[in-house]
């Protein structure tokens, strides 16, 4: 078993291009001593701010989203090849806000993982049930099939730049955490799909994150379950001490 624990921050629409580097110059001493990988998700127009500020420390940027053509008439996207030309490592993809506000679909969702995975960037790939699914019992199901056909196309060596965030939608931003049982229950889950789709060792070898108001004291205990392998954090992300709490926590 190969896995890192990856912890990302996803600052979703906030922070301007100075305040983000200010940002990221409080939490590069913080993580200085990480033992997990440490990316930050940043909105399109923060990414030269940020790239600037992470230097010298290991901390990996990411964009929250990209569209799946290399260039044309698409008026307010960015590819992914425009991203890596930047420098930029990482994209956040089918993040159940695009999901629900922006019409992104399952099918569009593969489109763009196939797109980023073609332009060399690493996916942080979102999937998630909403409360009503789960109350009706097909969490399972709904996850899974969100996992299947986002990777429709990938194959298993290309799973080394896939990272998978399970993020319950009732737990987004809503203080309402998955206990520590319920997301380990869904990330075996996914390893499961994964050993399906591909073989056990990709399985294993996929980090698997947990996401839905991950802060500085759940985290700790998220992140002890043997099928966590991270965390997509949003709020708790734009305050480096809670940042820095929760990156501590992954080892
Ligand atoms: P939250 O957001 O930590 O604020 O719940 C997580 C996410 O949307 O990635």
């Amino acid at each position: 078993m190969s896995r890192k624990y990856v912890i990302a921050g996803n600052w979703k629409m906030n922070k301007t291009p100075a305040e983000a580097a200010a940002l990221i110059g409080e939490i590069k001493p913080l993580v200085a001593d990480a033992s997990c990988d440490v990316v930050v998700g940043v909105p399109f127009v923060d990414l030269p701010a940020a790239l600037e500020a992470v230097k010298g420390s290991g901390i990996g940027v990411a964009a929250q989203n990209c569209h799946w053509e290399k260039s044309g008439a698409f008026t307010g996207e960015v590819s992914a090849d425009m991203l890596k030309s930047m420098g930029v490592g990482y994209v956040i993809l089918g993040h159940s806000e695009r999901r629900t506000y922006f019409g992104d679909t399952d099918v569009t969702v593969q489109k763009r993982v196939r797109a980023a995975l073609d332009a060399g960037l690493t996916v942080i790939l979102c999937v998630g049930e909403y409360l009503e699914q789960r109350e009706q019992g097909v969490t399972g199901e709904v996850v899974a099939m969100q996992t299947k056909i986002a990777l429709g196309g990938v194959s298993a060596q290309e799973m080394a730049r896939v990272i998978i965030a399970y993020e319950p939608v009732w737990a987004i931003g809503t203080g309402r955490t998955a206990t520590a049982a319920q997301a380990n229950e869904v990330c075996r889950l996914i390893r499961g799909t994964l050993a399906g789709l591909y073989d056990a060792k990709t399985a294993e070898d996929t980090v698997i994150q947990y996401g839905g108001s991950m802060n500085a004291g759940n985290a700790a205990e998220l992140l002890a379950q043997p099928d966590v392998d991270g965390g997509l954090i949003g709020g708790a992300s734009l305050k480096a001490p809670d940042f820095a709490t929760i990156v501590k926590a992954a080892k």
